[in-house]
């Protein structure tokens, strides 16, 4: 076999078939699944406690990367989904060792057995968008895959391309891990290089863009510009850059409301929606709500009927309501319930929280 070109950052990856048990057949890259971050490793599917905490870490970088993991390996082909455990596709001896070595030399890499490995992060387009080649894995591949996604993260970061969006609440999940990736991928694109004369046998291609980006929005009626990483989130950007700490971090994982706040009059859980993503978007938050010393309709109801006890969630209810007012379809009590059921009050404040919004629906 001629002996393997690396592949460099904007090639197509190369699609190939490795044969599991029973005929089964896993394909590299996935087909039609999201952004992809394809890792040929000499290591079996982690086991126990031991490899708990690299897990973890794993898992942590590849939510921030929106992406699936796909680990091809002589010791096993697994996945590993941020929001799933590892699902083993095929462990020795089903793995077909000569699929695998036309894999890994159709991705430009040494054989595995060789030491090292390689990672590549593959965008939705089966393009590839981030090279990284490790070296003396043995016996600390879960450390150094879990480094190298960090790395994939930093150098995907990026300027945000100025354009927003606004978001279902099933779309900010999905938007929202995808989003960073995305327009990661696109400065990376628009800052690379023509693509290199065949390159000498040698480390694999990498891409060097590291940093933080500057996002500009208006927030409640005034522009502001933060400094972030890309994966920040807004939520994130609200309290810790702009000291905005009215929206609230309950859950962090779109399941409380606690931190909704509106963009583009639009109600969105902030935990889930990247900063960079509304670049540009305008965001009132509880602290833009009131017009000077005078509260909006729904803060006043709120403070007469008594909506609130502990208060945490209560920023997130009051600026869910009021894009509820405006969405003008949630006329019933119950329908009101239905349609503020993404806010939880673990104080139970809710027969007070409707009152609330009836009452103001009469003022607005
Ligand atoms: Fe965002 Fe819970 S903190 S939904
Ligand atoms: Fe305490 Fe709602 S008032 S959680």
């Amino acid at each position: 076999m001629p002996k393997a070109q690396p592949l460099v950052v904007g090639s197509p990856a190369p699609c190939i078939d490795i044969g599991g048990r029973a005929g089964s057949v896993l394909s590299l890259p996935p087909r039609g699944a999201r952004p992809t971050v394809l890792v040929f490793l000499d290591e079996a599917p982690p086991d126990g406690r031991a490899g708990r905490p690299h897990l973890d870490a794993i898992r942590a970088e590849l939510r921030g990367l929106g992406a699936m993991l796909v680990v091809a390996s002589a010791r096993g082909l697994w996945t590993f989904r941020p929001d799933d455990e590892i699902e083993v596709f095929a462990s020795p001896p089903d793995v077909d060792g000569r699929d695998l070595e036309r894999a890994q030399h159709a991705y430009g890499i040494a054989p595995l057995h060789e030491g090292g490995g390689a990672l590549f992060v593959i965008d939705e387009a089966a393009t590839i968008r981030f090279a990284h080649e490790f070296r003396e894995a043995e016996g600390r591949a879960l450390p150094l895959l879990a480094g190298a996604l960090s790395i994939a993260g930093e150098a995907l970061a990026t300027r945000p391309a100025p354009s927003r969006a606004s978001f279902s609440r099933r779309e900010v999940v999905v938007g929202a891990l995808v989003a960073g990736l995305t327009l990661a991928f696109l400065d990376a694109c628009a800052r690379r290089p023509p693509p290199p004369a065949p390159a000498a046998p040698g480390p694999g291609p990498f891409s060097t863009t590291v940093g933080e980006a500057d996002v500009t929005f208006i927030v409640n009626g005034a522009p502001r510009t933060v400094r972030v990483d890309p994966r920040v989130t807004l939520l994130d950007a609200l309290r810790e850059r702009l000291g905005l700490t009215g929206s609230k971090k309950g859950c962090d994982m779109g399941q409380c409301g606690a931190c909704t706040v509106l963009v583009d009059g639009r109600r969105i859980n902030s935990c889930l929606t990247l900063a960079v993503a509304v670049a540009g978007a305008t965001i009132v938050t509880i602290e833009g709500l009131a017009q000077g010393d005078t509260l909006h309709p729904l803060q006043t109801a709120f403070v007469e009927l008594d909506a609130q006890q502990c208060g945490y969630c209560t920023p997130g209810q009051i600026l869910s309501g009021v894009a509820l007012l405006r969405e003008g379809h949630a006329r019933t009590d119950a329908e009101v319930r239905e349609q503020m059921s993404g806010n939880i009050c673990r104080c139970g404040a809710y027969p007070h929280i409707v009152a609330a919004i009836q009452r103001a629906r009469k003022a607005v």
